[in-house]
């Protein structure tokens, strides 16, 4: 396979390829003089396999893979497959107040156009998928997850809201343990509110995960009610971890360990989900 990565997904394209029989080409990326990006692919892609790989949660990172896509169907691939590790935008997959853009079908059509596949990571809602003009997959990254905290003893996976839930019980039936989620209500977009003050926590080592970290406004209030709860011991995790307004930070007080996955670089994106990926891409 020929593995092109716009800049934000380099590091994890790098890790993919290694070992594996794909060839990762190099992008050259700039500025003209007024801003405006360039965007050149290296190599002779014609009539290959082509794996495009990029993030869509910045205006760069968006419009750097729309730019490398299209570079890459100039040259008559034979086909294309648009890995999106962490798909912004899925949380506005519906306009929930008059007047809004659907920016999640924006991204999806922008993504998916021309293109075999397109594969996400844990992508928040699969209904952005509604709007593509490929196939689309979701690739799950419990499992290393999981195996990055198999010998911390965990007693209980605990989702922070009812969303993460599938999430934590696949994390938790790898591990062979229980699994639970809590009550969260969204006030605004950094304040949550939970309905419960207890949860059945006592003497346990719990694992928080979620899909995504963002504000940590969801992780900092889910950890205080679980250690109030009377938690042995409380391990954080998520698959993609944003970490806006050093959010990493406060958690990190709150909890013994933080680890995301590489989806997003970070100093905490300590799980590397880069085997399962080539393997399941099949590299
Ligand atoms: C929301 O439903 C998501 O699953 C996450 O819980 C949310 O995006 C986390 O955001 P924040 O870190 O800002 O609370």
């Amino acid at each position: 396979m020929h593995v092109i990565s716009c800049s934000q997904t380099l590091k994890l394209a790098e890790s993919m390829c290694k070992g594996t029989a794909s060839q990762l080409h190099s992008v050259e990326k700039r500025r003209f003089p007024d801003g405006e990006m360039y965007i050149r692919v290296d190599g002779d892609l014609s009539g290959k396999d082509v794996l495009v790989m990029g993030n869509t949660n910045t205006d760069e990172g968006l419009l750097e893979i729309v730019f490398v896509l299209d570079a890459v169907k100039e040259q008559k691939p034979a086909s294309i497959t648009a890995l999106v590790p962490y798909f912004g935008y899925a949380r506005q997959h519906m306009a929930y107040n008059p007047g809004e853009s659907i920016t999640a079908r924006v991204v999806m059509k922008q993504i998916s156009n021309d293109v075999k596949r397109v594969v996400t990571v844990n992508i928040h809602d699969t209904s952005s998928f509604k709007f593509a003009e490929s196939q689309c997959e979701d690739f799950h990254a419990f499992n290393d997850i999981a195996e990055h905290f198999r010998d911390k003893d965990i007693d209980l996976v605990m989702a922070p809201d009812d969303g993460a839930y599938k999430l934590a019980k696949e994390v938790a039936d790898v591990l062979g343990c229980k699994s639970n989620f809590m009550n969260k209500k969204r006030v605004n977009s950094t304040t949550v509110k939970y309905d419960m003050d207890h949860v059945d926590a006592k003497g346990l080592n719990v694992l928080l995960v979620d899909d995504i970290i963002s504000t940590g406004g969801t992780i900092l209030a889910s950890t205080d009610i679980i250690r109030a709860s009377g938690a042995s011991k409380i391990y954080v995790s998520a698959i993609h971890g944003l970490f806006i307004n050093a959010a990493d930070k406060k958690i990190k007080e709150k909890c013994e360990e933080l680890s995301v996955t590489n989806t997003l670089a970070s100093q905490y994106s300590n799980i590397d989900i880069s085997g399962s990926l080539s393997k399941y891409l099949q590299m």
